[in-house]
C-alpha cells in the first residue's frame, strides 16, 4: 500500500442509475487460496477478489511452496503441496491490513514443523493475535510475539500435533477457521465449539475438499464441529460470489441518495452474512432479492435497491455476527433515519481494522450527528427530514469500511464529507470509487 495518503470527498449526487457487480467475497477468497494451498491436485478459483489482502494471502501460500497462478481476471490455479506439505517461507510473511489472512495462515500451518515470521501494516501490528496463537498452542504449536500477543509474531507449527478440543471464547470466525485449519494436520479427531453461530465458509470450503467434518448443534444454540485429521484434501473447482458486504456501500447509497434505483449482481446470500438486509428491511428499506439460484454450495441472487424514508431500530444483538462488518455503513443509515437506532453486543468492533466504533463515533460527530457512544455498541440519533450536515473530515485509521462509509455519506449529506485517506479502499474493493461512479455518485478529490 502507498504511504502517501490520499484524501477524498463524497459529494452531493444525483439519483444513482444502473447495475453493478461488485467484487468477489473475500472470506471466500482467502479460504480458496488457502485450501488450494493445502490440497494435492489443482484448484482453479474464479471470481477471486483482487484486492490487497487476498493478494497477500496467495503470496503466502506460494511462500509455503505451493504454487498460485494468476491465469486472467479473477481466475487463478493452485497446485497445492498436500496436508503436512508447507516448507518454511523464505521471508518474512507481510499480510499488510489482513487480519483474516494472517491468523487463517497461523491456524493452516501450526500443526507442520515449520517455523513462520508473520507481520503487517500498523493497523495489523495494533490487533490481537493471542486469540489465535494461544489455542493453537493445544494442537502442540509454539510461537513468539510482542507483548499483549501483537505482530510480528513468529510462529513454529507442532513436530507431533496432537487433536484439540477448543470452544472458542469469542464470536469470531476468524479464530473457528483457524483452529480448523489446524486440525487437518493433528492426528484422530478434533472438536472446535462455539457458543455464537459465526460464518460458515470454512467448515463448508473444508467438506468440498473432501475433509471429514460434522458440525453438530448444542442445546445453548452453538455447535460443535469434529473433524478428522491427517486428511487428504483434493482441488477443486470454486466460483466465488459477489461480498454482501462490498454490496452493502452501494446499497446503501441508492436507499439515502432520493430517487436512486440500482440492481446488484450475483450477491452472496449466506444467512451468515445478510444481517444487514434484515435490518435494512425493518428499518423500512425497499430491498428485494430477485432470481435467487445456487452457485457451488451457495446461495446467490440479485439485490434490487431503491431509495427510501428510513426509520431508526434496535439491532437484535444476536444478528450482530451476521453483519459484523456492516456497522461502518449501518451508523450511516440510520444516520439518515427518522428516530434513533440503537446498536449493542458491538464489543468486537474495538479489535477491528481500527477500533471500529470509536470511528464511527468520530465521524458522525464530525458530520453534525448526534451519537452516543456505549462500551458495547451506540445509539444514532437519525437526522431524518432535517438531512445529514455533512462538511466534516473523518479519521479513517487505515480502515477501508470507515473510508467507504463516509465517502457514501457525502453523496447524500448537504455538504460533502471528506475522508482523510482513501488508499486503504484497496485492500477489500479497489474498485470501489469507478464502480459507485458508474452509478452516478461523484467524488472529487480533497
Ligand atoms: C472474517 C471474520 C470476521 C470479519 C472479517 C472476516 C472471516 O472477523 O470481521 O472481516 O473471513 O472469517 P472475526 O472472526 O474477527 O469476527
Amino acid at each position: 500500500m502507498s504511504s502517501l495518503a490520499r484524501p477524498l470527498k463524497g459529494c452531493r449526487s444525483p439519483a444513482l442509475r444502473g447495475s453493478a457487480t461488485v467484487p468477489g467475497d473475500k472470506s471466500i477468497s482467502h479460504r480458496a487460496l488457502i485450501l488450494g494451498g493445502l490440497a494435492l491436485g489443482e484448484t482453479r478459483i474464479t471470481g477471486l477478489l483482487e484486492a490487497e489482502d487476498v493478494l497477500n494471502t496467495a503470496e503466502s501460500v506460494r511462500a509455503f511452496g505451493a504454487q498460485v497462478v494468476r491465469q486472467g481476471p479473477g481466475a487463478w490455479k493452485v497446485s497445492g503441496t498436500g496436508v503436512g506439505g508447507w516448507r518454511r517461507p523464505e521471508d518474512v510473511l507481510d499480510f499488510g491490513n489482513s487480519g483474516t489472512g494472517s491468523r487463517l495462515v497461523m491456524g493452516a500451518m501450526a500443526t507442520t514443523p515449520v517455523t513462520a515470521v508473520f507481520t503487517g501494516d500498523s493497523s495489523l501490528r495494533q490487533r490481537p493475535m493471542g486469540r489465535v496463537l494461544e489455542p493453537l498452542k493445544l494442537y502442540g504449536a509454539e510461537y513468539d510475539a510482542r507483548p499483549g500477543g501483537l505482530m510480528p509474531v513468529t510462529l513454529t507449527g507442532a513436530g507431533a500435533a496432537m487433536p484439540a478440543d477448543y470452544l472458542v471464547p469469542m464470536a469470531s470466525a476468524q479464530v473457528k477457521s483457524a483452529m480448523l485449519l489446524a486440525a487437518l494436520n493433528a492426528p484422530g479427531r478434533s472438536r472446535i465449539s462455539q457458543k455464537t453461530l459465526t460464518r460458515d465458509h470454512t467448515e463448508k470450503m473444508l467438506a468440498a475438499f473432501g475433509a471429514a467434518i460434522t458440525v453438530e448443534p448444542l442445546a445453548d444454540g452453538g455447535e460443535a464441529i469434529t473433524i478428522t485429521g491427517e486428511a487428504e484434501l483434493k482441488g477443486i473447482s470454486v466460483a466465488v460470489p459477489r461480498d454482501p458486504s462490498s454490496a452493502a456501500f452501494p446499497l446503501v447509497a441508492a436507499l439515502i441518495v432520493p430517487d436512486s434505483e440500482i440492481l446488484l449482481n450475483d450477491v452472496l446470500l449466506n444467512p451468515r452474512r445478510t444481517g444487514l438486509f434484515e435490518t435494512l428491511r425493518e428499518m423500512g428499506a425497499s430491498l428485494d432479492i430477485v432470481n435467487v439460484r445456487d452457485s457451488g454450495g451457495e446461495q446467490i441472487g440479485d439485490v434490487k435497491i431503491r431509495a427510501s424514508a428510513l426509520r431508526g431500530v434496535e439491532v437484535p444483538p444476536e444478528r450482530v455476527p451476521d453483519m459484523i462488518d456492516e456497522f461502518p455503513i449501518l451508523a450511516v443509515a440510520a444516520a439518515f433515519a427518522e428516530g434513533s437506532t440503537i446498536m449493542r453486543g458491538l464489543e468486537e468492533l474495538r479489535v477491528k481494522e481500527s477500533d471500529r466504533l470509536a470511528a464511527i463515533v468520530a465521524g458522525l460527530r464530525a458530520n453534525g450527528v448526534g451519537v452516543e457512544e456505549l462500551d458495547d455498541g451506540m445509539v444514532v440519533q437519525g437526522c431524518g427530514q432535517g438531512g445529514v450536515p455533512g462538511a466534516g473530515t473523518v479519521a479513517t485509521a487505515l480502515d477501508h469500511r470507515i473510508a467507504m462509509s463516509f465517502l457514501v455519506m457525502g453523496l447524500a449529506a448537504r455538504a460533502a464529507v471528506t475522508v482523510d485517506d482513501s488508499t486503504m479502499i484497496a485492500t477489500s474493493f479497489p474498485e470501489f470509487e469507478s464502480l459507485m461512479s458508474g452509478l452516478g455518485a461523484v467524488f472529487e478529490p480533497a
